[in-house]
């Protein structure tokens, strides 16, 4: 796409479904309620799995939601312009979605008693994701190149910034009892385990069949088959279908599969630089 990013205290965003007024108003006047749930990742970490989830959960494992709404207005993003027009209609508890960063989140949510789930991945496979999903989505400029975009994405210089800034100021919240953080690789390893600690996080009980259920409906496989989910009823003007699709390839470790050696290590040490003083060590590290 052709456009220029602007920027918003820093961060850069698009002009199609974002603009400085609303991030403002975000930031300064979304009113934050006691029982929101806020999915905040950066892109590609994982944001629509967890939406399912907390879709299933929020249905007590009933799969017929999931099934007949579309997934961006069952969690819309709080900071797009279309969000900001779907959140008018979810039901309370709202589940609701942002990649926004630390610094510019809605202020009412720290003096609130809602909660964050904050997912991450593997950087190395975030930034794989990104390149192909950057290039189907029409708010992404399109990447000129694998070695060009890596170097955007080290650099923090696309859409919503860098995922070292990103991380590093969601740390912040870490030890805070109204945040709780999920991996990617963890939601790989063990669904229902990870299923049944979100659920004892926002407090909600639900059976071991209950939690089966949503671990069947919320399955890479089953996701990729719903259209509710799998994004293939976006619009022509937010998503080009002929170039991918959303549901790519959903494993962990696919960046061995596109990094070049030297890219790799390269990748290593701005991870390390960047990284460096943050008191916090991910699994990935070293891997
Ligand atoms: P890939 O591009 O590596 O396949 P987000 O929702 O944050 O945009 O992240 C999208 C990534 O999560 C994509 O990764 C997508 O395939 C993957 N994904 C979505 N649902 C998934 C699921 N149920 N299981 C595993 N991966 C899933």
């Amino acid at each position: 796409m052709a456009f220029d990013y602007f920027l918003y205290k820093g961060v850069k965003f698009s002009p199609g479904s974002y603009s400085e007024e609303l991030l403002n108003s975000v930031e300064n006047e979304f009113q934050v309620l006691d029982d929101d749930v806020y999915i905040v990742t950066y892109p590609k970490s994982g944001t629509n799995w967890l939406i399912e989830i907390l879709s299933l959960i929020k249905k007590d494992a009933d799969p017929n939601w999931v099934n007949s709404v579309v997934i961006w207005l069952r969690s819309p993003w709080i900071e797009t312009k279309e969000g900001q027009q779907q959140i008018k209609d979810v039901s309370r508890p709202r589940v609701l979605t942002s990649h926004l960063p630390f610094h510019i989140f809605p202020k009412s949510f720290f003096t609130s008693k809602a909660k964050i789930i904050y997912v991450m991945r593997n950087p190395k496979d975030i930034f794989v994701s990104l390149f192909f999903f950057a290039k189907i989505i029409c708010h992404y400029k399109d990447p000129e190149s694998f070695e060009q975009y890596l170097e955007d994405f080290l650099q923090g210089n696309i859409l919503y910034n860098s995922w070292f800034d990103h991380v590093k100021g969601w740390m912040q919240m870490k030890d805070n009892s109204n945040f709780f953080i999920v991996t990617y690789e963890e939601l790989h390893q063990d669904l229902r385990g990870c299923i049944t600690r979100i659920c004892k996080f926002i407090g909600k009980e639900l059976d071991d069949a209950k939690i089966d259920l949503i671990a069947k409906h919320s399955s890479f496989e089953v996701m990729k088959e719903n259209k509710m989910s799998n994004y293939s009823l976006g619009t022509k003007e937010f998503i080009d279908h002929t170039k991918g699709s959303f549901m790519r390839k959903g494993m962990a470790g696919d960046w061995k599969n596109h990094f070049t050696v030297a890219q790799s290590e390269h990748f290593d040490r701005v991870y390390q630089e960047k990284m460096k003083d943050l008191n916090v060590k991910f699994f990935w590290e070293g891997k």
